[in-house]
Order: structure tokens, then sequence, then C-alpha cells
């Protein structure tokens, strides 16, 4: 795998606006979506629920993620490919740094970690070491467990414009983009309108550079929870029972 990462500069000019980005954990669906044209593939956490069945991202583990980015790795290759740092593998700038070049190795384009202000010492370290760094503020799941639930942000005046002035530090420690995750759609675009990077949101309103989507909820296939936010555009799930219901049903009848 390689150990060099494209600089900012190069990533930013491989997004087209409206960006478009989503999350993949395998090699066959990051091969689907790099396939259909999608600009940016995120390895996200989100993988804890969506693919292990836990009910938040809090115990996923840098390990995981490194094995889910070498196998995205394999299929994806125009999209950009970012990969999440879990929680507690970016704690200090040293462990951030390491953390990120082990991403970097298993194949990922720019790591992406959640916070704002008290993230900028972190990535501006990273990004010194050459690694692009995607930025994510508003509702930060990795600190579910802290907030009691998933609240939706910049709601009070205060909150919005600490918000807006994160998003700008932010850009200026060197992220080249910032994931805005369930903030108030009239916030979101002001944060957008504040920094000159790309805003890409969930569950923010469409004032956003683009939009990015957690893949199950796109394509139906994790019918037991689907966020408010989320428009389904398939039916996986419906279609994966049909078909094992006519495997059991060509067993049952001796093939
Ligand atoms: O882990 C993830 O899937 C994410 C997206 C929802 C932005 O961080």
């Amino acid at each position: 795998m390689s150990d060099s990462i494209p600089s900012p500069v190069l990533l930013l000019a491989r997004l087209k606006s409206p960006i478009s980005a989503i999350t993949a954990y395998d090699y066959p669906t990051a091969r689907l979506c790099d396939e259909a044209g999608i600009q940016l593939i995120l390895v996200g956490d989100s993988l804890g629920m969506v693919v292990c069945g836990l009910p938040d991202t809090t115990s996923v583990t840098l390990d995981q993620i490194v094995y889910h980015t070498e196998m995205v790795r394999r299929g994806v290759r125009h999209a950009i490919l970012v990969a999440d740092l879990p929680i507690h593998s970016y704690d200090t700038p040293v462990q951030a740094l390491e953390s990120s070049r082990r991403l970097s190795r298993a194949g990922a384009d720019a790591v992406k970690l959640e916070g704002g202000f008290g993230q900028l010492e972190k990535i501006s370290h990273i990004t010194d070491a050459g690694i692009a760094v995607c930025a994510h503020i508003g509702m930060l799941p990795q600190r579910v467990r802290e907030e009691g639930g998933y609240k939706k942000k910049g709601k009070s005046e205060a909150e919005a414009e600490e918000l807006v002035r994160a998003a700008v530090a932010l850009e200026k420690a060197g992220a080249f983009a910032i994931v805005l995750e369930s903030i108030v759609p009239s916030v979101a675009a002001s944060i957008t309108a504040a920094v000159s990077i790309p805003t890409i949101g969930i569950g923010a309103g469409s004032a956003c550079s683009g939009q990015i989507r957690v893949l199950h909820d796109v394509i139906g296939s994790y019918p037991w929870f689907v966020p408010p936010f989320a428009k389904v555009h398939g039916n996986v799930a419906e279609v994966t029972g049909k078909a094992l219901a006519a495997y059991l049903a060509e067993i049952e009848e001796g093939l």
C-alpha cells in the first residue's frame, strides 16, 4: 500500500460541485460506488453500526478501520478515499499522526476526524506530515454517549456562532473539507459561506457544497433503522429477502 497521500490541493481539484460522497466498507460496494461516479468514498466508523450491529460507533477500533480501508482501496479507482479515525485513535497530536499513517498505508487518500477547536493542533500535525484531513463538526457520533443521543446542532445563536467559528479555524488548521452533520440548515449555509473549503452535509440541508450518506441508508439494506433525513433510493433488503426465499424454495423442491 502507498505511503504517499495526495496533498489537500490535489484532492480539492478532484472534487466538483455538487460533491457526491457516500460510505463503503468492503470491496464490492466500494467498487459499485466508484463505478457509479461517486466522488468521495468514506470508510466511516458507522461500520460499527451498519456492518457490526453495534448500537453506536464508540467501540470501533483503528485495526477495524485499517482492515476495511484495505478492502475498499481494492475497489476504488477514481474516487477520493477517506478513512475515519475512530474514537481514541487521535487523543493526542502524536497519536493522531501515527493512526493517520496507518490509514494512509492501508490506502486512504485522506483521514477524517470529529470535533472543532479541540482538534486544531492535531489537524496541523497531520497535515504538516503531508496527510490530508477532512474535519467533521455538528453532531459527533463518537460523543453520542456523553451527549445522551443524536441531537441537532446550531439551534441557539451561541451554538450557531461557535460552529461557524470552528469551521473557519478548521480550515486555517489545514482541513481540506468539513463534514457538517445534523446541523440546522441555515447554520450549515452560514458555515458554507464562511469557509473556502467544501462543506459536505448529512442532515444539514441543501446549502452545503455536497452531501454524504451512509450507503446502507441510500440502498435500503439496513431496514431496521433509517435516520429521518435519509432518503432511501433502493430496496436491497427486500430484494435479498426475495432471493433467499427463492433459494429456500429451490432446496425444498429438491433443486
Ligand atoms: O462514519 C460515518 O459514516 C460518517 C458519516 C456519517 C459522515 O462519519
